[in-house]
């Protein structure tokens, strides 16, 4: 083995390492979620296995970013709710901007591939790909030379 194969092994144990107790993004996937519903940051997590009820804790006061050609959101830095297979529902801390004003996130479901964000009246349902990365406090999915993603984002229309 040389030593680059070497560094890069060492590399990858020392980050699998902290890695070992479930984090806040594993239990999003337990649930059939992508992880990139959650920023990066969240430094911890509670969650009641009996009844789903969860909270999720960033280490930002508070986290705001833009996904390019579409929304704002922001983040308090304790997101709270319930969470099932393929539904989070009661959710408190997570909040969108349409046209000028904001809304909260109340539910997020999953159907197929699609993902349906509801602020109660109004709900957008966006491809499940557009959620396989992590966005960042600030930058969103944009940051340094990253070229973000490419995915199709709709827009919020009333619920039927
Ligand atoms: C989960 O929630 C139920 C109902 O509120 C409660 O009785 C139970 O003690 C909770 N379990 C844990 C581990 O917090
Ligand atoms: C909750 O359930 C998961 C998976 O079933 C298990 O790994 C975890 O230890 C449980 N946590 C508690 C607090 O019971």
């Amino acid at each position: 083995m040389d030593w680059t194969a070497f560094i890069a092994l060492s590399l990858l144990f020392i980050c699998a390492a902290g890695y070992d107790t479930p984090s806040a993004y594993d239990v999003l996937q337990q649930f059939d979620f992508p992880i990139g519903l959650l920023p990066k940051g969240a430094t911890g997590y509670e969650l009641n296995n009996s009844t789903g009820d969860f909270k999720a804790y960033l280490g930002e006061k508070v986290c705001s970013f833009s996904l390019e050609g579409s929304y704002d959101l922001k983040y308090k830095s304790t997101i709270k709710g319930k969470i099932s297979k393929d539904k989070l529902t009661k959710l408190s801390g997570v909040s969108v901007k349409v046209l000028l004003f904001w809304f909260d996130i109340v539910e997020v479901r999953r159907r197929g591939d699609e993902l349906e964000f509801s602020v109660g009246i109004l709900s957008a349902s966006f491809g499940v790909e557009n959620f396989l990365e992590c966005p960042q406090c600030g930058c969103g999915l944009i940051c340094g030379n990253d070229q973000g993603r490419n995915g199709k984002l709709n827009r919020f229309v009333a619920s039927s």
